[in-house]
């Protein structure tokens, strides 16, 4: 086995939805060369130091490339595998690493798998999903759902049985119990790490194994309809968290192991033991679950404050923690909490121990779009509409400039431009030394220059008065200290450090300042990275 290089603790990794990032073929949806043309962008004025794409595989995009048609190929509307080989270069040469999407739970029902597998009972490929017989009364073989609405199975006309699919009816779900498929699915990896790529997000590995008993799911007492999405209506123990997850995570690791300097970051919707269960199942340093407690957890100090605390006891030496603000999937940050806010959810997420993920457009503040019924694109939206479950917001284009379509491209998007591109964009922000953008520049170059921020140990501190959060980060004789008030209330704080230097404020208008934080007045939605 080769050693391994580490990504290091410090790594910024730019989540990039691929059709919504950059055009540069003005058919209105983003693409490969499109990123090639923005590396300059990505590695200096921002300065990430990889980025993962959303999936470019041939897709019919019924969930827009979650639906893959052919897993060694690149979708055309994308690329080719031509300009995909130029990107790997290139972006190399730029010191950024790639990290493909891998989807190893369901194909679309247009890969040739999936059309050998539908065309008769006795094909090779039959059992390569998973296919039931309908109930003595013709319904579905059992309760399970799919997560975007409706049940999780469809009935196909050729040979009367059901197929099982927990998303959209276009996406069937593989049978990972065929080893075949795993031998397939874990090649494609190979596949990859063998043209150049550096490591995969992985979507959803908890649901790649079910029940082979195909057992009803038990009601969700807590559910109320018209409030709760659909799904929830079933507490998921046989479709989610199967003991063969784990094992199969050691696989996933074991393959990227073959090679040097890979890494993977799994979605992980759990609590905190089960993410700690998926590390130590994992037993990898560079294979992480997403730790997603800075999207679902109520942003108030003391919450986040017990969470980060016990996580962090928890991986100890071992792990490194992954921390993101936003995906695709996900209400953007600065709709959720506010724009203030949002910046000292920045300066949190930089600061903390571990990779972080930053989705394209959270270095300007971008918010959630509004999208008229007429322009839903979201396949979610279309099976259960009016719950507030449309992804389409968080996936506007990215604000380039203010000019027609936002610098993303000469031709109408796929999907409407945000209406405040005029004034939030990144021109015009790369303008003003106080913006979002100089903060997340900032933000990621003391990253980098501070050994207590790009190697040091997170060290809990008290909270020092309500809604404020505070915490060292230690190297050698680096200390660092970072004081964020969650609030938009002044603070009095009164604490023993002297002469601290603000190394980045929240508002950009402090930085380099000396403070005493003995009998300090700490402003509403500010915060402060201090060298003691
Ligand atoms: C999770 C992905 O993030 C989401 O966008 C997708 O719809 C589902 N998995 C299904 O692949």
């Amino acid at each position: 086995m080769q050693p391994e290089i580490s990504w290091k603790a410090n790594s910024v990794v730019y989540h990039l939805y691929v059709r919504s990032f950059k055009d540069s073929n003005n058919d209105g949806i983003g693409d490969l060369q499109g990123i090639i043309n923005s590396l300059h962008y990505l590695s200096k004025t921002l300065g990430v130091t990889a980025i993962w794409l959303s999936p470019i595989y041939p897709s019919p995009q019924v969930d827009f490339g979650y639906d893959i048609a052919d897993y060694k190929n690149i979708d055309q509307i994308f690329g080719t595998r031509n300009i995909f080989d130029t990107l790997i270069k290139k972006a190399h040469e730029h010191k950024i690493k790639i990290m493909m999407d891998f989807v190893p739970n369901h194909t679309s029902d247009k890969h040739k798998w999936f059309q050998e597998s539908r065309s008769s009972k006795n094909n090779p490929k039959r059992d390569w999903y998973i296919w039931a017989s309908p109930k003595s009364n013709g319904q579905p073989p059992n309760n399970w759902l799919s997560h975007f609405g409706g049940s999780a199975w469809a009935l196909d006309a050729t040979t009367g049985e059901y197929y099982l699919h927990l998303f959209n009816e276009h996406q069937p779900d593989l049978n990972w119990r065929n080893f075949l498929v795993e031998k397939e699915m874990l090649n494609i990896l190979r596949f990859w790490m063998n043209r150049g790529i550096d490591g995969f997000r992985v979507d959803v590995p908890y649901v790649i194994y079910k029940d082979p008993l195909l057992e009803d799911e038990p009601l969700n007492s807590n559910y109320m309809e018209g409030k709760h999405d659909p799904f929830d209506m079933l507490l998921h123990t046989k479709t989610s968290w199967q003991p063969e997850f784990y094992q199969l995570m050691k696989k996933f690791t074991e393959v990227l192991q073959e090679y040097k300097g890979k890494f993977m970051v799994t979605e992980t919707w759990t609590d905190l033991p089960g993410l700690i269960k998926t590390y130590n199942a994992a037993g990898w340093k560079y294979f992480q679950p997403f730790n997603f407690s800075l999207i679902t957890l109520p942003w108030r100090a003391d919450i986040h404050k017990q969470y980060i605390d016990e996580y962090e006891r928890a991986l100890g030496d071992l792990y490194i923690p992954c921390w993101v603000l936003g995906n695709h999937d996900k209400h953007r940050v600065a709709s959720r909490i506010g724009k203030d806010q949002a910046r000292i959810a920045a300066m949190f997420e930089l600061t903390l121990h571990g990779i972080s993920f930053i989705y394209y457009g959270e270095e300007i503040g971008m918010i959630d779009g509004k999208i008229s019924k007429k322009k839903v694109m979201d396949p979610y939206e279309k099976t259960s509409p009016g719950l507030d479950l449309s992804r389409d917001p968080e996936r506007t284009p990215l604000q380039w400039d203010s000019s027609e379509n936002a610098g993303f491209s000469n031709a109408t998007p796929w999907i409407p431009i945000n209406k405040n591109y005029r004034k939030s964009n990144i021109a015009t922000e790369m303008k003003d030394p106080h913006s979002f953008f100089a903060l997340y520049q900032k933000l990621i170059r003391l990253r980098k220059e501070n050994p207590a921020l790009s190697e040091g140990k997170y060290i809990p501190l008290f909270e020092p008065v309500e809604n404020v959060f505070l915490f060292l980060r230690e190297k050698d004789s680096q200390r660092v200290l970072i004081l964020l008030n969650f609030d938009d209330k002044d603070k009095k704080i009164s604490l023993d450090f002297k002469d601290a230097k603000i190394l980045c404020s929240a508002t950009m208008k402090e930085d380099n300042k000396l403070i005493d934080l003995n009998n300090f007045s700490l402003r509403g939605n500010e915060g402060y990275i201090l060298q003691l």
